[in-house]
């Protein structure tokens, strides 16, 4: 569990201009603790009309010097994404925190997990800000910590409890790295799921012997890794359904089970179709398709290419110039990408608009109104991970950095 806080009022503060109603803005309004992210945003945010955001911006910036380091997760908005020290994915975010104790202030220009994350793996007096405390993660709100504490009950029911792993995907909450880390398991992200997973079955006899994963929240990373990396079998994969008495699994199909993957799944890779795939290459001879593993099996297996946001920038970065690519992961990036190589021919795997809404939430009102804050004095939208629940979520994300080969 994790709580925020803010020392600042709400209501106008000299110098800001009045805050313009958003209807996104109510999205967020409310606490809901059982959810990963969870309360409204109290300031007085600027207008997104204010045509002097950008250089308010660079001044809060320049003010805070090097006692700020600002954090910007692939997906973030170009707005936004201007003003990160370094930008990334996940994994490379979570070490990049890890690695600047000199920074008073981490302002994470990303969702709710990775700023817990961030706080986690920094020192107690550095405080980590996320600019909109509704950017949150709808897959990592798929698995609450009591459904997993009670999944793990079926588990030991089944008598498989003692033979298995659990490895908690980068996007959940801090109690359940924290489960992770009690129960010996590790956190994993897009770029070392491969990794991860062999380390787990490692812990369990490898990935050819008797011993079990429980993989969360995260089905198609699980499976696509397990299956296309480790070479399982589909059938070795089961699902485990958080709302239904013992995960809708009997007991001889846990212990048959090599992987037990959580019933949860990102809303914006989940759009994706291998009818998609099929129509992209019609249109366009020749074109490379290159996915996000969070994609279903059936979308991961009829493209050409498959990793983390990291490897895609990468990819993008390599390729050959007049080549053709489409893409299958979130459209800030995509439209980034496409700006950035104008000698290749981008093009977003779905015809439609795909955002990830959460991510978007962070914009420019949001991350002026966090600055200009520090610069005043107030610490604003810090996100704190409770002290039991950070040391073993520390456990499991430690063991993680310790992975080999990374
Ligand atoms: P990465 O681990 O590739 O940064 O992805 C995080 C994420 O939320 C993808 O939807
Ligand atoms: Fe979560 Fe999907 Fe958004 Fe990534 S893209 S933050 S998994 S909802």
């Amino acid at each position: 569990m994790s709580t925020a806080t803010s020392d600042a009022g709400a209501g106008t503060t000299a110098g800001f201009v009045e805050p313009t109603p958003s209807a996104l803005l109510l999205l967020g309004q409310g606490r809901d603790l059982a959810s990963e992210r969870g309360v409204e945003c109290p300031g007085a945010l600027p207008s997104p009309s204010d045509p002097d955001l950008v250089e308010r911006a660079r001044a809060a910036r320049a003010a805070l010097g090097d006692s700020l380091f600002v954090l910007g997760h692939h997906y973030q908005r170009d707005e936004v994404i201007q003003f990160a020290d370094v930008t990334g994915d996940s994994f490379r975010l979570a070490r990049e925190a890890a690695a600047r104790p000199q920074a008073e202030h981490i302002v994470f220009c990303g969702v709710h997990f990775m700023a817990e994350s961030a706080d986690i793996l920094t020192a107690p007096d550095q405080k980590v800000l996320l600019p909109d405390l509704a950017a949150g993660c709808s897959m990592a709100d798929m698995a609450a910590i009591e459904q997993v504490e009670e999944a793990w009950e079926v588990l030991a029911d089944a008598g498989v409890a003692d033979s298995t792993v659990p490895v908690t995907y980068m996007n959940s909450s801090a109690a359940i790295k924290a489960f992770t880390g009690r129960h010996g398991g590790t956190v994993c992200t897009s770029s070392n799921a491969q990794v991860a997973l062999r380390w787990a079955f490692d812990q369990v006899g490898g990935a050819e012997g008797q011993g079990t994963v429980l993989f969360m929240p995260d089905q198609h990373l699980g499976r696509n890794t397990a299956v296309l990396q480790l070479g399982l079998r589909p059938e070795d994969c089961v699902v485990f359904d958080p709302r239904r008495p013992g995960g809708g699994l009997t007991a001889q199909q846990l212990r048959d089970a090599r992987m037990v993957l959580w019933r949860g799944h990102c809303s914006v890779h989940g759009r994706f179709s291998a009818r998609n795939v099929s129509e992209v290459r019609e249109r366009v001879p020749g074109v490379t398709v290159l996915v996000h593993p969070e994609c279903t099996h059936e979308v991961v297996t009829a493209a050409d290419m498959v990793g983390s946001t990291e490897y895609i920038v990468r990819a993008l970065g390599a390729a050959e110039p007049g080549s053709s690519w489409a893409i299958g992961t979130e459209l800030n990036l995509v439209r980034r990408l496409a700006r950035q190589h104008p000698e290749l021919d981008v093009h977003y795997l779905d015809s439609t608009v795909c955002f990830c809404s959460t991510m978007n939430r962070i914009d420019l009102p949001h991350l002026v109104w966090t600055l200009e804050s520090l610069v005043q004095g107030r610490t604003v939208n810090r996100v704190v991970v409770d002290a039991d629940d950070a040391h073993w979520a520390r456990v499991a994300l430690d063991q993680m950095l310790a992975l080999p080969g990374l």
